[in-house]
């Protein structure tokens, strides 16, 4: 038996009941969201890497990483191209092999910009996006090179024939010009197609963050917002402004060179433009190597997180309002809640609530008073606003467990973020989850949705990965250089942030496994949302009744997510397990079956 009870209500769904984390981790970001296909774009990641001479029809040439007549303090190295024999039909280049290949679809423009200088000015040089074995699918001339550093510019454009492939380069070239000639380069950017004209944001990737409907994003992070030093963390201030001012930063958390060129400012116009509110990190003294920032020395951070949310949120006549609008930003960003530090449990010196806590605590409430604050720890030293509360398991049972983690916990204390969780059961080969984890998740869900009046907020951790390179074995969205999939556990955030009412209605669930979850929310204009999750091997048919309604529809809308419970979903095969929508006749009692290993959700309209 399954009764809703549509006429009563127990909380108010928040608008920020479910939303996403994004750090860079597993190329999230530097070669996943931002846009360029181009990998050490500033010749800072073990020199040269992923560059490499191209030579055709007998030219000849060298490439090198020069650290002498850089383009500024920011960017010293570049890439020196001494061009050798390059009589007409000779072909001199720098080829770059982008994040594990450049993506090149049918019909897709690809802003080039970069910049460069010559020993002696030289023309016309070319870029071009061509297949690795050398056919070229888009090429333009940027005209002659100049002696000192300028920034070059063109378009390119895949023909409707090109194939739909990672397997391709991105060439700065010479083809019978410039012999004996030398070429640096530096910030060297192609952007693939973007969601929006601005945020320089991948489109794929966005559209799938967008598409679950957040409620908010958690960011930077995570670990990357703490770096493993000091000089690593996520220095926001270094992360805004012209790209080729920007230094870039070893991500150390997670091992890769970060440009910076996504910086704050990007992070925020993900946010705006998948229509969720940003839940800012601010970097809270304390590092992944287990340094604490003495007492005596925090000001400095402190300052910067002020700054930080002067930037986000001050008008145009504040000092970093005012960058924020030299920036291309001038509205302030919407802002409720800022998170002190990530994970400080970890910090086991009791640091954390003994004066980084109160510290930041006290200066961002006393400038700002209307904002929340969350605490990545229990604290004692100043109230909690918010308490960020983490939970993976690589065993689907550990997360369903937690389905009923909130319904008796103390009311009178902080609300809940649940900013990072999941079911941590990806394989040696693919860095996303199976079905039942994705079940599991669902189950926990329903109690985050029943207990909205605690529970604020809740992201699955994390939100993206590269199927090329990760480093957390379990992620939402997988991607490689052209293409992306949703995860099972995906189409379960989808689920629950798109069919998801105003209130909580309470629901009632006899004669069936207690593994079996259900809850129910409604709008004001009647339609109530359903969801059960049925995590066992039997399908479970109930007698559902709707009550304290006058009327209930005849169809319900039925979107139901099922298969083999160990089914993963995976680049070559994005839709293994994927929702199906139908519909079914409804009313104030019927009967409906619960498919073994599903989510399920019906749309109910009512009166
Ligand atoms: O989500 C991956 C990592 O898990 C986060 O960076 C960190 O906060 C947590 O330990």
């Amino acid at each position: 038996w399954l009764t809703v009870d549509a006429g009563h209500t127990t909380a108010a769904v928040n608008s920020t009941q479910f939303g996403h984390i994004v750090e860079d981790i597993n190329h999230s970001v530097e070669g996943g969201l931002n846009a360029n296909v181009v990998r050490n774009a500033t010749m800072k990641e073990n020199g040269i890497s992923s560059w490499s001479l191209l030579t055709a029809g007998g030219g000849s040439g060298s490439v090198a990483l020069d650290t002498a007549g850089g383009l500024n303090a920011a960017n010293p190295n570049s890439l020196r191209l001494s061009i050798g024999a390059n009589a007409a039909g000779q072909r001199v280049g720098a080829a770059n092999a982008g994040f594990y290949g450049v993506g090149v679809r049918p019909s897709a423009t690809y802003q080039v910009s970069f910049f460069a200088r010559a020993d002696q000015a030289f023309g016309p040089v070319t870029v071009s996006l061509e297949s690795n074995t050398g056919t070229v699918y888009a090429s333009a001339s940027v005209g002659t090179v100049g002696t000192g550093w300028a920034r070059y510019t063109a378009t390119l454009t895949a023909p409707a024939s090109a194939p739909v492939s990672t397997a391709n380069r991105f060439v700065v070239s010479a083809n019978g010009a410039g012999a004996g000639r030398t070429l640096w380069l530096s910030v060297v950017q192609c952007n693939a197609p973007t969601f929006a004209p601005t945020g320089n944001i991948r489109a794929d990737l966005q559209q799938k963050l967008a598409d679950t409907k957040p409620g908010f994003i958690r960011v930077p992070g995570g670990n990357y917002l703490e770096g493993n030093v000091i000089a690593n963390r996520f220095a926001w201030k270094n992360t805004i402004g012209a790209v080729e001012q920007r230094a870039g930063h070893q991500n150390d958390a997670w091992g890769y060179w970060s440009t910076d060129h996504f910086g704050l400012l990007n992070y925020l116009l993900m946010a705006e433009q998948a229509g969720a509110e940003p839940l800012l990190g601010v970097f809270a003294g304390y590092t992944l190597n287990g340094s604490v920032t003495p007492q005596n020395q925090l000001a400095p951070y402190i300052q910067e997180a002020l700054d930080e949310i002067e930037y986000i949120t001050g008008s145009t006549s504040t000092t970093w309002g005012a960058r924020r609008a030299a920036d291309g930003h001038p509205a302030p960003f919407p802002l409720r809640y800022v998170e002190i530090g990530n994970e400080d449990w970890f910090d086991g010196s009791g640091s954390y609530d003994g004066y980084r806590y109160p510290m930041f605590y006290d200066a961002i409430k006393a400038a700002y008073p209307q904002l929340q604050i969350v605490a990545s720890m229990p604290v004692t030293s100043r109230p909690m606003d918010v308490i960020d509360d983490h939970y993976y398991s690589g065993n689907p049972a550990g997360i369903a467990a937690l389905a009923t983690r909130y319904d008796s916990a103390d009311r009178n204390g902080p609300k809940v973020l649940v900013g990072e969780y999941g079911v941590t059961n990806g394989s040696s080969t693919n860095p996303t989850g199976t079905l039942s984890g994705a079940i599991a998740e669902a189950a926990f869900m329903t109690g985050l949705v029943r207990n909205a009046d605690l529970v604020m907020g809740a992201a699955y951790a994390p939100a993206l990965t590269s199927v090329d390179n990760w480093q957390w074995s379990s992620n939402l969205i997988g991607f490689n250089a052209v293409s992306s999939y949703g995860s099972p556990s995906y189409h379960v955030q989808q689920m629950f942030g798109t069919l998801l009412g105003d209130h909580v209605v309470p629901v009632q669930l006899t004669g069936a496994s207690p593994d079996v979850r259900a809850v129910a929310t409604r709008t004001v204009s009647g339609t109530v949302y359903l969801t059960v999750v049925n995590p066992t091997a039997s399908a479970v048919e109930t007698q559902l009744t709707i009550s304290g309604a006058s009327s209930v529809g005849g169809t319900a809308t039925v979107t139901t997510l099922t298969g083999d419970p160990n089914a993963r979903n995976s680049i070559s095969a994005p839709n293994t397990i994927a929702p199906t929508t139908t519909t079914t006749a409804a009313g104030p009692s019927f009967v409906r079956t619960f498919p073994a290993n599903s989510v399920v959700v019906l749309t109910l309209s009512t009166t």
